[in-house]
């Protein structure tokens, strides 16, 4: 798989994309994770990316002719089946997205900044706009950290456990079971009986049980999707 991150503030994606199960994948060669600098393909003196808004809006706006650029460029190295945009009036990210974009071959996240982006970009060459959640960042970067860590995260092979992507809160609607490790008693407090008592089939009931009193209790809109 490709992703190729396209930003004005490069230096907000290092850090969260060169570290642990991302890192690894890269280096395993599971995923190509390519960050570019929209600012290199202005061709003005000053290398703006912002203009002011049309109809006199506060804040400043994306400018389309860097962006189209840069995905035209793109583009014509490679098919893309996606062109994400992050932006606050997106569709609600979830695990499913997340499931969906870990099947495809080729994607490019667009971050948002600014007041947002011209709309003429949007409208022909974004496939797809997400939001992480609703509360407005500084930029789509962070949000484009999220998509990129919750999509490697499932490659085949990116984790050690082969089992333990799949037994990921959401991955079935509920969310995950408590976990406990040694020792089975910790300043008085114990782990439950019946996981130390090696019987797998109790084991698992309780674990379902668990994942729906948690889910009924903590999150009851996920029951009702
Ligand atoms: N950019 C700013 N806020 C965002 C959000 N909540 N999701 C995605 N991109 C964003």
């Amino acid at each position: 798989m490709r992703i190729d991150i396209l930003t004005v503030v490069p230096e907000l994606l290092v850090s969260p994309l060169n570290e642990s199960i991302l890192k690894r994948a890269q280096k395993a060669g599971l995923v190509d994770i390519v960050i570019h600098n929209i600012r290199d393909w202005t061709t003005d003196k000053h290398r703006h990316v912002d203009d002011y808004p049309f109809g006199g809006e506060a804040g400043m706006v994306m400018k389309p002719e860097p962006v189209f650029r840069l995905i035209s460029h793109l583009q014509s190295e490679r098919h893309y089946d996606e062109v994400i945009f992050t932006t606050p009036d997106g569709i609600q990210y979830d695990q499913r997205e997340a499931n969906r974009l870990s099947t495809l071959e080729n994607i490019i996240i667009l971050c948002g900044h600014y007041k947002g982006l011209d709309y003429r970009i949007r409208e022909h060459m974004v496939t797809r706009e997400i939001s992480i959640g609703d509360y407005v960042l500084t930029g789509g970067e962070l949000a484009a950290a999220v998509i990129a860590d919750s999509v490697v995260r499932l490659l085949p092979g990116a984790i050690g456990d082969e089992e333990s992507a799949l037994t990921d809160s959401f991955q079935d609607g509920l969310l995950a079971p408590p976990v406990y490790t040694r020792p089975a008693e910790f300043n008085g407090w114990k782990v439950p009986d019946v996981l130390l008592s090696g019987h797998d089939a109790r084991i698992e009931e309780w674990k379902e049980e668990q994942a729906m009193e948690r889910t009924r209790r903590l999150r009851p809109d996920l029951l009702e999707k």
